[in-house]
């Protein structure tokens, strides 16, 4: 009997890219291959590997068979034909932004992206004579204005950092494609558990893997996915040359990392909302935002568009930047640290990580209260986590 069943993310984080093993010698896990080149005994067939006629390697800076079954892995839990890793997620969108874009090019996204994605958008490519038209964050109207006037990419990120608010995948990917734009979605915070734009209509999908993907903070890598395999050909091509390839070794630690992704995020899916729930009910908390909750803005298009909600949740304490200074040192267990995504719990306040480089009234005008602490759910004990944040804003002392 033909055996129809799709298999899920779970057998895929596990299994995907690693079906193919005769190269490994019956390794039941991937090796790291650091060897930088590969030897040839015979000119013809190097020629035709080099030439592309034949599968093959010949330089880690381009290829590398450890990358190579990292890069499968993600692309076909992102349900991708192609992909190309990067050394890290700003070089996976740098290298993006710098092959698709062009002098007198339009790019439209919003003003909340992850911090270094903003410097590119502020700093870089202006300097290229590339026009940027960063739009509110989740203001759906005003972005497709934007995409109306004509552009070459429509960039999102959703749910965003540090405020998780969300942008409808569906709604702007429609708005883009009518102007014959390309659409590129950074899925770090949602990882293919919770969300796979490439489904939604998005053209490529890009990670920081050093966040979730990898999730235990000791590798950093990027990827970019498509459906377009000349497109991510042309990209592949940029880092080569460019060089911002992912190392072997850190592509191993990624891969061990996302063997256990489905399990990871389903438990940070599930303890994100409990300890949101917890805290929109604490007197020492003034805002809570995470899109699982009811009270969120765009609940309905985070329910429509993800299957979970994520690990990432930000809330606000009363007493702004000094309480947080009392409050986040007696949390027991998590670090204070610039990270997300990992086994660990990470806060920090967005004053100090993702936007340390904006101004107090800079903050304010993107809805970043000085007080809020950005919150990475780690997999500890979901009320173990609840209990070290209920004794530590004890310390915050009401005027
Ligand atoms: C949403 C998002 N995209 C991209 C990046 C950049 O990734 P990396 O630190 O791997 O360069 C980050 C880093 O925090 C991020 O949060």
């Amino acid at each position: 009997m033909a055996d129809n069943r799709q298999i899920t993310q779970a057998t895929r984080a596990i299994w995907s890219g690693e079906k193919d093993r005769t190269m490994w010698e019956g390794c039941t896990q991937v090796p790291v291959v650091h060897s930088v080149s590969f030897g040839y005994q015979d000119i013809d067939v190097w020629q035709d590997v080099a030439l592309e006629k034949t599968e093959g390697h010949i330089y880690s800076r381009n290829t590398n068979p450890t990358v190579q079954v990292f890069e499968d892995k993600v692309r076909e839990l992102e349900g991708a034909e192609s992909a190309v890793s990067f050394s890290s997620g700003m070089a996976a969108i740098s290298n993006t932004l710098f092959t698709l874009l062009a002098p007198g090019d339009r790019i439209v996204s919003i003003k909340d992206t992850y911090g270094g994605t903003n410097k590119i958008f502020v700093e870089f490519l202006p300097k290229f004579n590339i026009d940027v038209d960063l739009c509110t964050t989740s203001d759906h109207e005003e972005m497709e204005a934007a995409i109306a006037k004509g552009c070459k990419i429509v960039y999102l990120e959703t749910p965003t950092n540090p405020t998780v608010k969300i942008t409808d995948i569906e709604r702007i990917t429609k708005a883009a494609h009518e102007v014959g734009a390309l659409v590129i979605a950074d899925n770090t915070f949602a990882t293919p558990i919770n969300q796979t734009p490439l489904s939604l209509g998005v053209d490529l999908v890009l990670h920081s893997a050093s966040k979730f993907l990898g999730g235990h903070a000791d590798a950093l890598g990027g990827i970019v996915c498509g459906n377009d395999r000349d497109l991510i050909k042309k990209i592949y091509h940029f880092r080569e040359i460019n060089g911002a390839s992912l190392a072997p070794m850190d592509a191993y630690s990624l891969l061990r990392g996302m063997k256990t992704l489905a399990l990871r995020v389903e438990k940070q899916n599930q303890s994100a909302l409990k300890i949101a729930r917890y805290l929109q009910g604490h007197p020492k908390v003034d805002g809570v935002f995470y899109p699982g909750l009811e009270s969120h803005k765009h609940h309905d298009i985070a329910k429509k568009q993800m299957k979970g909600f994520g690990g990432m949740l930000a809330f606000s304490v009363v007493g702004g930047f000094d309480a947080i200074r009392v409050f986040l040192p007696k949390l027991k267990y998590a670090h204070m640290a610039a990270n997300l995504g990992c086994v660990e719990t990470v806060v920090g306040p967005p004053a100090v990580t993702s936007h340390v480089e904006c101004s107090r009234e800079e903050r304010a005008a993107m809805g970043i209260p000085e007080g809020l602490v950005r919150y990475s759910t780690g997999i500890e004990d979901v009320d173990d986590l609840i209990a070290d944040l209920a004794q530590a804003l004890e310390y915050i002392i009401d005027d």
